[in-house]
């Protein structure tokens, strides 16, 4: 899949997502499911979305036992999204539990993504709270390879750090980055940023922005600015 740029559709109902992403007319940006809107109107709005021929990114974050992510995953696997994600917190054999849940009979699947370290989580909370004493990039690095050896695709982590986890994890292993914000824009509580142009120079495949976009006074200018940036065109 190509580079892109996803859009967060972090909305509490069908009818605002479904209102904001009209706005768009002709155009079918990649878009990401998030809880909020998947737990608000259930698998029937990934239906919805996919006949409009959005590529669709459905961040459920799943993060339990082995057994219990595997079975979940077979249930997405019928929804037939493009990528799909995972915390690599839950560890390797949750991981390649996820993996063959997703895969289809016919040996299809979407593609599997982990989370290392969520993008408002800083050195300060990793250490004081959750009580890892290894650095920030180090926890970030050490998720990214358990994710790779377990078949993964790629990982979710900052922009920061997508060309360490390229150069540790391969080329093709795929980093898809929030905590996207423009040079002129708020930060809201994003810790770990970068704008979308710098994103697309330090090795992000895909990056993934919400308020950036959806909380423009125009959010089409917000997302062809964003493709403008990122991609280059
Ligand atoms: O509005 P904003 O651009 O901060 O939205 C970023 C999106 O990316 C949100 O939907 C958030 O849940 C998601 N995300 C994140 N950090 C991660 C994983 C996902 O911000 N590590």
């Amino acid at each position: 899949m190509n580079k892109d740029v996803i859009i967060a559709l972090d909305f509490p109902t069908k009818d605002e997502t479904l209102a904001f992403l009209d706005q768009f007319q002709g155009r079918k940006p990649f878009v990401k499911i998030g809880m909020e809107l998947f737990y608000a109107e259930g698998p029937a709005i990934i239906r919805e979305i996919k006949t409009r021929g959005h590529k669709i990114f459905l961040d459920l974050k799943l993060h339990d036992i082995p057994n219990t992510v595997k079975r979940a995953m077979s249930v997405l696997s019928h929804l037939d999204v493009d990528m799909v994600n995972v915390h690599a917190a839950g560890a390797s054999a949750m991981m390649k539990g996820a993996l063959e849940g997703l895969t289809r009979a016919d040996g299809t699947r979407s593609l599997l993504i982990a989370v290392t370290q969520l993008t408002s989580t800083d050195a300060e909370t990793l250490k004081n709270e959750l009580l890892i004493d290894t650095p920030m990039e180090e926890t970030v690095m050490r998720y990214a390879k358990n994710a790779a050896d377990s078949g993964l695709d790629g990982v979710v982590c900052s922009p920061l750090e997508a060309r360490k986890v390229k150069d540790a994890c391969g080329e093709k292993f795929l980093t898809v980055t929030p905590g996207i914000r423009f040079a002129d824009g708020d930060v809201g509580d994003q810790k770990r940023i970068m704008t979308p142009e710098r994103a697309g120079q330090s090795g992000s495949d895909f990056i993934v922005v919400g308020r950036p976009i959806t909380q423009a006074a125009d959010p089409v200018a917000a997302y062809e600015r964003c493709c403008k940036e990122f991609l280059g065109q």
